[in-house]
């Protein structure tokens, strides 16, 4: 193919090629035990697979409803009302989308303009800031503090200015393991109230938390609720990340505003799953059995690391454990995992990589949502380190 000559301005100047690319295609060249992505590496449930299968053979194989098929929202909106006891009107509150990716961009895209200044907290998942700026919005980080990942709500007030137009929340919190606690969503509630600031709460591990923690949804807190786009994936849920499929809830106004950016990013999401995902929500065992499981999981990775050097305060939600290595190494974390990926054959995302500019505490992030014979062998990997 000729080169293309023009010259035309970089819309997201200074962006490398994401470091979950680069470690995958690392771990799959050095046949590396891949603990970097955050995909579960076991099966679907095999009935939910079937349902998917039924609903593909019954026909379902056309365009969605643009807001999600109605049996879906409205699954949705019990499993909102059972979980924290508030109600969400599926018709106009809730919309089913191509995975929580989806719908955070379009929350962005349908309210930040040119000049407005979104507050994200760091380590943040990487989607947020690409897409303010592509909005035209600059982004103002507030770090969280390292080792225990928690919230300075007066430095969060303080970057609070006429030109705030949202603030950007994730609980269970990735790549940290953090889970806000309810002191943390009244602090959030009191910077907003009585603003125009909107709040995204990317919720999408409200299912993977552990040690008796409950998740506290915006959803619950009525001066966050009012102006909050909470969003969901099932693909989380239900180890399915490939199916890319989600869902936002947001009051109707709020909602309206989206669904006119929803219908031109992506239209509708897949059908067959939509249908098939609504159907396996009536059975509410589907999904309320994910604390123990997961929690299973974390246990016999951080029980298994009990010896060796790594130093680990035990995740409190979300599938990623957070490993100190700094009785190890005192390289930078990017280096140490592209050693550890080429000298030992085990590969995990440097937490560094969720920093605008590189922050390094010396802990690497691993993916426990596992078999166990992976977690045995990634275990007694780095137990010889
Ligand atoms: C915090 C957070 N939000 C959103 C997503 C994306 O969810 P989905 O796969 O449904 O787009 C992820 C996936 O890694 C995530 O970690």
């Amino acid at each position: 193919m000729k080169a293309f000559e023009g010259h035309i301005p970089d819309k997201l100047p200074g962006i490398p090629t994401s470091i979950f690319a680069v470690m995958t295609q690392l771990a799959t060249r050095h046949q590396a035990v891949n603990m970097a992505q955050g995909f579960p590496d076991f099966p679907v449930s095999p009935e939910l697979i079937g349902l998917v299968d039924k609903y593909m053979k019954e026909g379902r194989n056309q365009y969605a409803p643009m807001p999600g098929v109605p049996e879906l929202r409205r699954a949705i909106a019990s499993k909102v009302m059972a979980a924290y006891e508030v109600a969400y009107d599926w018709e106009s509150e809730i919309t089913v989308t191509a995975g929580a990716t989806q719908a955070i961009f379009t929350a962005i895209t349908a309210f930040v303009r040119d000049g407005d200044q979104v507050i994200v907290l760091e380590p943040a998942y990487d989607s947020y800031a690409p897409a303010v700026r592509l909005c035209g919005g600059t982004v103002r980080f507030v770090r969280m503090q390292h080792p225990a990942y928690t919230i300075d709500w007066d430095e969060v007030q303080r970057n609070v200015t006429r030109d705030t137009r949202m603030i950007i929340v994730n609980s269970p919190h990735n790549p940290s393991g953090a889970v806000f606690t309810m002191e943390d969503m009244l602090r959030l509630q009191r910077i907003v109230a009585g603003t125009d600031i909107l709040v995204i709460s990317d919720e999408v591990y409200e299912h993977l938390i552990y040690d008796g923690l409950a998740h506290e949804s915006a959803c619950q807190y009525p001066e966050l609720a009012k102006r909050a786009l909470i969003m969901g994936s099932f693909g989380k849920t239900f180890h399915a990340t490939g199916w890319k499929t989600g869902y936002c809830l947001a009051p109707e106004e709020l909602m309206h505003r989206f669904r006119m950016v929803h219908q031109f990013v992506v239209f509708c999401s897949n059908t067959a799953v939509q249908y098939a995902i609504a159907e396996f929500l009536e059975d509410e065992r589907n999904y309320l059995g994910l604390p123990d499981f997961y929690q299973a999981k974390r246990d016999l990775f951080l029980d298994l690391l009990k010896d060796s050097r790594f130093r680990a305060s035990p995740a409190s939600g979300t599938y990623f454990q957070l490993l100190d290595y700094s009785a190890i190494s005192d390289l930078p974390e990017e280096e140490f995992a592209r050693w550890l990926t080429t000298e030992h054959g085990i590969a995990a995302i440097p937490c560094s990589a969720f920093y605008q500019r590189a922050v390094d505490n010396g802990v690497l992030r691993f993916c426990f949502a596992k078999t166990e014979e992976t977690l045995r062998k990634a275990a007694s990997i780095l137990c010889r380190i």
